[in-house]
């Protein structure tokens, strides 16, 4: 048999075999043995040395040609089955979806969280800005710039975790006060901020103390401000969160930031002010410190305390958390336990 026949037997013969592949990897057997080094095509060309210098060009070219015919006919069968198997595994892995989903169980802000978050839409709402602290404060801002100087003794109300002698964790936010007064431009308005964050004291921790806990500062510093719009703000604040008919009261007390200062209770949400076991049968609740900014915070923090007056307040989410859900143990907010925090769910 000349060459050239037997290269179309071989020609006719693989064509065939790459047809009837029925699979990638028995196609790819057949590429490689029918184009490789040791190849039929190659063997049949070993007997080019025989042929004459006229024949020898034409059959390398017919030789050439039908490796390039077979190698087009691999690729278009490899492109069929590789289709092939895409469509059998869609077929196999088509899902019902008629079928009920499992469902999935969605996380949810902590209840603090929450609190906090009502508390700040409030505010939001009577034009405050919302301010960030810092939770490791320097002893200057958490106490000298609050009128607590080194030897004060109501120090002693906050003693907290020393991280030098010079920084420590904040034992209340107070001192975003004083970061926010030294940089605020009067030019353009009044400055009125709430800054809610963590805070830390060394307490013994027992029902309704925790080494951390949560506060929210609040601050209005402009011309003219009085305690009238203290309590005016307060009472507005407190009716949007435990109800209409809710009514503050001040009574004296004493912060070393403020001048003069007040403990300010709420009328009992739960008795409205008959005597209950949330309001110690009292009718009142005790919920927030504030005061007058006194007018040397003012001063340190480079405001005319002869032209600007201010009031400031510091409220525990923590505790207003405990009166409104009848928690009564503090810790029960920081031990991540699911059965307790579950219960304050607010989505499905
Ligand atoms: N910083 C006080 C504390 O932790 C709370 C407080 C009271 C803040 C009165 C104030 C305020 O801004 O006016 O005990």
């Amino acid at each position: 048999m000349s060459l050239q026949a037997q290269l179309e037997a071989l020609k006719a013969d693989s064509l065939k075999k790459i047809q009837e592949a029925l699979e990638l990897n028995g196609l790819n057997e057949i590429r490689v043995n029918l184009l490789g080094k040791k190849g039929p095509i190659t063997e049949v060309l070993r007997g080019m040395k025989d042929l004459t210098a006229e024949e020898r060009p034409k059959i390398g070219s017919f030789a050439n040609e039908i490796k390039s015919e077979l190698q087009a006919a691999i690729e278009a069968k490899k492109a069929e089955l590789e289709a092939a198997a895409l469509s059998k595994a869609l077929a196999a892995e088509t899902l019902d979806i008629t079928l009920p989903g499992k469902p999935i169980s969605g996380g949810n802000s902590h209840i603090l969280t929450q609190i906090m978050e009502e508390i700040e839409d409030i505010f939001v709402g009577m034009g405050y800005q919302i301010v960030e602290g810092y939770e490791v404060e320097s002893d200057h801002y958490n106490f000298e710039r609050m009128n607590l100087p080194k030897d004060h003794p109501a120090r002693d109300m906050q003693d907290t975790f020393y991280i030098s002698e010079d920084i420590l964790v904040r034992t209340h936010t107070s001192p975003v006060q004083a970061r926010t007064m030294e940089k605020h431009d009067f030019s353009k308005g009044a400055l009125k901020m709430i800054s809610p964050g963590k805070v830390f004291r060394r307490d013994t921790d027992d029902a309704t103390h925790s080494h951390q806990f949560h506060q929210i500062e609040g601050l209005v510093v402009d011309k003219g401000i009085t305690m009238a719009d203290l309590k005016g703000t307060l009472q507005a604040v407190m009716q949007k969160m435990f109800g209409e008919n809710r009514s503050i009261r001040l009574r004296p007390s004493y912060f070393p930031f403020t001048e003069p200062s007040v403990e300010v209770d709420v009328s009992c949400f739960k008795c409205g002010g008959a005597g209950c076991n949330v309001c110690k049968h009292t009718g009142w609740i005790e919920i927030l410190g504030a005061g007058m900014v006194h007018p040397r915070v003012l001063e340190m923090s480079g405001i005319d305390s002869t032209v600007y007056t201010g009031f400031a307040f510091g409220l525990g989410p923590d505790r207003v958390a405990m009166l409104r859900y009848g928690v009564n143990d503090i810790r029960n907010f920081y031990l991540n336990d699911q059965r307790f925090l579950q219960q304050f769910k607010t989505k499905e």
